[in-house]
This record gives C-alpha cells, structure tokens and sequence, in this order.
C-alpha cells in the first residue's frame, strides 16, 4: 500500500460526487494541464500539474467514473492545487500534481491502460504520481514501468499520517485547552480505518477518551475494544459531544449542513477535503470551533514519501512528521493574534514559501547567467 491517499474504492465513490460544483475554474488555474486519450486503450486521462515552483508535482493517480468530462477536469485541477498547498505546507521539495483516469466502464486490460498512461506522464516529466483512490500499487508499477518516477512503496502510510494527525490535536488541543497532553480529552475518530485505527491506538495510549463511530459497525467495536473506548453509530458520529472530531473517514463532514450539529470544539482529522466549501470555515469559526486545516494536519503520509526518496531513516521521518504539531501550533497562535482563520493562515504560509523559494531560483539563474 503506498501513496497519499486512502486505497478504498468505496470512499472513491463519495468523494468524487459534486466535488467541484461549487469551484470556479479561474481559480484553479494549473501550471500544466494534460488531456490524455488513446481509444486502443479505452484511456481517458487528465493529468494536472498545479505548480512545480518547489520541485515536481506530487500527487495520486485517482481512478473514478465523473458525470461528464469537464467535472474531472475540475476535479484534477482542484486536487493538484490542494496537493501543491499540502506539500508546501509540509514544506517539501515538492510541487502539488494530480491526475484522473476517467472510469468509463469495464476495462480490457488494466496493465496496458495503466502503462499507456505512464507513457503520457512521461511525455510531461514533472509528475511523480501515487496510489490514490481507485488505484493500486500494481497500477503504479505498470506507470512506473513506462519509464517514470512513481511514489509508490509496499510500505503502508496510515501510521505515519496518524502519527501527524495525532500531533496536530495535540497541538490543538495545548492552545484551545491552554493544557498538556490529552489526558482525558474526549476524540471521536470517525472511521476506524488504517489511520482512525492508529490514530486512536496512539491516542488512548495517552489517556485520550476514544468514542470511535465506523459505517462497519463491527470494526469500530473492535477499535473501540481494543483502546478501551466506546462507540457511537456512524451517523451520530457529527452530533455526539466531543472535544475533537478527527474525520479519518470521507470527504465534506463539515459542511453547512452539519456544522450547526456538531458538538466539538476542535476538528482535525485525516480526510481530505473536510470542508465542504470555503464558507464552512467562517461557520465553524463562527460557532467557535478550531479547525486545523486538513492538508496540514494530514501531511504524514508525503513526509514518508519524501523519506523514502530521499532514503531518510525513521528517526529523521518520526521528527519530520512530528513537526506537523509546531506547525499547527504557530498557525493557530498567528491565527488568533492577526483575526483570520487557521485556513487563510495556513494557505497564505504555504503560498509565501512557493514565493520565497520562486525569487531565490530566480535570483540564482540571474547570477549563474
Ligand atoms: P480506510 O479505507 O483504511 O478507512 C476508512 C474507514 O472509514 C473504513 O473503516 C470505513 O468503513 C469508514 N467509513 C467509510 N464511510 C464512512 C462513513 N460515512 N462514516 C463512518 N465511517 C466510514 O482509509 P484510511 O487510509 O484510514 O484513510 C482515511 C481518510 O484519510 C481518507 O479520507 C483518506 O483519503 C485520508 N488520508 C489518508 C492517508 C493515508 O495515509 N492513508 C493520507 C492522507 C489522507
């Protein structure tokens, strides 16, 4: 298992739905966006490459069926941004990137359509693509085999985002709490998945209070069991009181609709996309909740990534990720102290870096001229 996302076709399936009906193209502007399209094949592929200011575009390979084409070239572009914000943030030597293969029904060989598209990526050369959702390792060793780059590993992840998570409520938790530690601290993990399982493991293991709510009602009781939590039912998971929601399970919990129920004072977790739209990070400030913005909390698994390729051993990647937890601390601290939101805060930090280390190569390429 490898990759920055969660494996699971089924979450594929709720992530995709409407994504991007509420973008504006104009502000998903992508530095490169690549059509792909071999009918000998059967491929239909969008590659998007959103910015490669800070080295080439990291991102998954998602594999979905869209309701028509421009919703996945929305749904690219829209990614790749997040990615680019998400390995800045993380303050990686990485671009953000992301491509979509369209799922158009029964495929004849999956090998060649997967090798077909690493030719594509190839042709561009800025793109290092990864498991996501609908993809697998098998799919990536087939790109992989056309002759590019593919951030790919047999090495799952998931402990590494839960360990990043972890820090982050943490974090949260020491500035909203004014407090140490988690001691007594009630977190529902909703989704008690690779990350939500590690996530709470870790959690428990610091005196945390573990209410675990999974659509498999079966797994959350063994999570909650074996972390001497309780459950609640998956559809009570954004109503039952908690101190922190960490989403680990699908896209768009916080949402105009749902952030009146919630009963939490802090949300962060490992889904990506936790916000439904951007408004809903005035509501949840509004209502006086903290959010930790998903794409830094959730980092871990592209710090393992970079580790990996830069063959980094598991001390340095356990302080990396760790680092994720300073850097919710000084986000939220900058938050309070300027008046905006921990969104704004984070995507302004992540976007000074790209334009910091843009001037710096510049004025390198001037003095090497
Ligand atoms: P997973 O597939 O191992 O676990 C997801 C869990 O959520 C499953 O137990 C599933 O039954 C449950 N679930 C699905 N729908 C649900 C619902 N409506 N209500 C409650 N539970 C529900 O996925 P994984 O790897 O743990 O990832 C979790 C989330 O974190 C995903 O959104 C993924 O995109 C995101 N993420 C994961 C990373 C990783 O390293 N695995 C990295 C970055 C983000």
């Amino acid at each position: 298992v490898c990759g920055i996302d969660s494996r699971s076709n089924r979450l594929a399936e709720e992530e995709h739905v409407s994504s991007t009906d509420a973008i504006d193209m104009q502000v998903w502007e992508s530095e490169q966006l690549v059509i792909c399209r071999d009918d000998a094949v059967g491929l239909r592929a969008v590659i998007a490459i959103d910015d490669t200011t800070l080295g080439p575009g990291l991102g998954g390979v998602r594999l979905a069926a869209y309701g028509d084409d421009a919703a996945a070239i929305r749904e690219a572009r829209r990614l790749a941004a997040a990615m680019t914000l998400k390995n800045a943030a993380a303050e990686l030597p990485f671009g953000g990137a992301k491509s979509v293969i369209l799922d158009r029904g029964p495929i004849a060989d999956r090998r060649v359509l997967m090798h077909r598209f690493g030719e594509f990526v190839a042709r561009s050369g800025a793109y290092i693509p990864g498991v996501d959702m609908g993809t697998t390792t098998d799919d990536l060793a087939a790109v992989g085999a056309a002759g590019v780059e593919v951030s790919c590993s047999e090495e799952d992840p998931s402990p590494w985002t839960a360990l990043g998570v972890a820090a982050a409520i943490r974090a949260a938790v020491a500035h909203v709490e004014q407090r140490s530690g988690v001691d007594g601290v009630r977190v529902l993990v909703q989704g008690a998945g690779h990350v939500g399982g590690a996530l709470a493991r870790d959690l428990a293991a610091d005196g945390a209070e573990v209410v675990v709510a999974d659509a498999d009602a079966a797994r959350a009781a063994a999570l909650a069991r074996e972390v001497g939590g309780r459950t609640v039912a998956a559809e009570a998971a954004l109503t039952t009181p908690c101190d922190v929601l960490a989403p680990c399970a699908i896209a768009r919990v916080a949402s105009p609709a749902t952030i009146d129920g919630l009963r939490c004072r802090i949300v962060a977790g490992a889904a990506n996309d936790t916000l439904a739209d951007r408004a809903s990070a005035d509501l949840l400030a509004a209502r006086g909740i903290v959010y930790v913005p998903d794409f830094v909390a959730n980092a871990g698994g592209v710090i393992h990534i970079d580790a990996l390729r830069s063959a980094a051993g598991a001390e340095r990647l356990r302080a990396d990720v760790l680092r994720i937890g300073a850097r919710v601390r000084e986000l939220l601290e900058e938050a309070d102290a300027t008046g905006r939101l921990p969104l704004a805060v984070a995507e302004e930090r992540a976007r000074r870096r790209i334009a910091e280390h843009g001037r710096t190569a510049a004025a390198a390429e001037r003095v090497a001229a």
